[in-house]
């Protein structure tokens, strides 16, 4: 595969700083998490990873259990990877995480140093990888002292298995936590990833001003609400959608309150000249503290819209205002 010359031209794609890091991630991340898996075609996945990485999406997030079935993700982008982009690995920023559940037995779920660590062994044979760039602890579980956790992500990163840490999914008081203990052993966290869309703005209290604070990343996951700010659910559920076909939990979000909201965001949308889709990545590229967004498009068409958003991101004051008392 020849990836595009122009991947790196201006106007193709941005480049943000993460926190106060010297890595810059690409405005928007290419997500594993359902579209990877089995029922996913091989050529239709590789064809969507050489297109991002054609409008210079360098940064590529995985997890231990994305599928379905678990490790498929992992599994699809190993051989996409030594089959087409092994040449380009040194251009690349390739994430994976553990936390939720993966095998069976009680190693198999949590936070614990046997998981994390046994987890990421696993994950670099599945990409054929001999490590990843960020390697996230992907949440906080509950249970597992959190100095368990970040040793043993500090010790990974010495092992030279993960070049950078992140955090997912902690309550504010346990990310404080995490931190320090890692600071503390010089390990400086890179980046936090938390679920952020227009339908789903608790990150905005919770962890904005401690994460700017702390001079450390945000990577937004979930931008369209897995669908639902596309519009799509206006008139039902569409039989390929996601809801139909792999997540049906996603029906309780498909409320009357909710798919008039999208409808009237989508007229902000037309304003503007985008698609409903665009303008929800746009509306979370324009916080500051957003280093990338994880888009998780499922065909070629789906990406190249989400890849638009980047070109018009910014709002005006008025139209800020007007998505706010939408949102309400
Ligand atoms: N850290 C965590 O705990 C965590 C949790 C979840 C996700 N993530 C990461 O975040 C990534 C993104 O999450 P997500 O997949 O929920 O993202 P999302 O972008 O909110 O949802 C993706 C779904 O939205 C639809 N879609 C995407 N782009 C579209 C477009 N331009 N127009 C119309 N529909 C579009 C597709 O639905 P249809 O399939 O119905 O067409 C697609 O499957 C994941 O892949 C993963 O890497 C992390």
């Amino acid at each position: 595969m020849n990836a595009s010359p122009n991947r790196y031209a201006d106007g193709v794609m941005n480049y943000r700083q993460c926190g106060n890091s010297g890595i810059k991630l690409p405005e928007l991340t290419l997500g594993f998490w359902w579209n990877y898996g089995e029922g996913n075609d091989y050529v239709d996945c590789l064809a969507r990873m050489a297109h991002a990485f054609d409008n210079g999406i360098t940064c590529f997030d995985l997890a231990n259990n994305y599928g379905p079935p678990f490790g498929a993700a992992e599994s699809c982008f190993g051989r996409m990877y030594a089959e087409n982009f092994k040449a380009h690995r040194h251009e690349m920023i390739i994430t994976t995480k553990a936390g939720y559940n993966m095998w069976e037995g009680p190693y198999g779920c949590g936070s614990s140093r046997k998981m994390l660590i046994t987890s990421l062994n696993e994950s670099l044979q599945r990409m054929q990888l001999d490590y990843v760039d960020i390697f996230y602890s992907h949440r906080y579980d509950g249970f597992t002292p959190i100095e368990e956790t970040m040793q043993a992500l500090i010790d990974i990163v010495h092992s030279g298995k993960a070049l950078y840490v992140g955090l997912s999914n902690y309550p504010t008081d346990k990310l404080l936590a995490a931190v320090a203990y890692l600071r503390n052993q010089h390990v400086n966290p890179l980046i936090y990833q938390g679920k952020y869309n227009m339908l789903v703005r608790d990150v905005e209290e919770r962890h904005f001003d401690v994460l700017s604070n702390l001079g450390i990343g945000f990577t937004a996951f979930s931008p369209l609400a897995q669908g639902i700010l596309s519009g799509k659910y206006t008139d039902g559920i569409p039989d390929d959608s996601r809801a139909a076909r792999l997540n049906p939990r996603m029906k309780e979000m498909l409320t009357a309150d909710t798919l008039k909201k999208v409808q009237r965001l989508a007229l902000i949308a037309e304003s503007r000249g985008q698609t409903l889709a665009q303008m929800a990545v746009a509306w979370i590229l324009a916080k500051q503290i957003v280093t990338s967004v994880i888009v998780g498009s499922r065909t070629i068409e789906q990406l190249a819209d989400s890849i638009g958003a980047v070109h018009n991101s910014t709002f005006t004051a008025e139209q800020l205002l007007e998505i706010n008392q939408i949102l309400l």
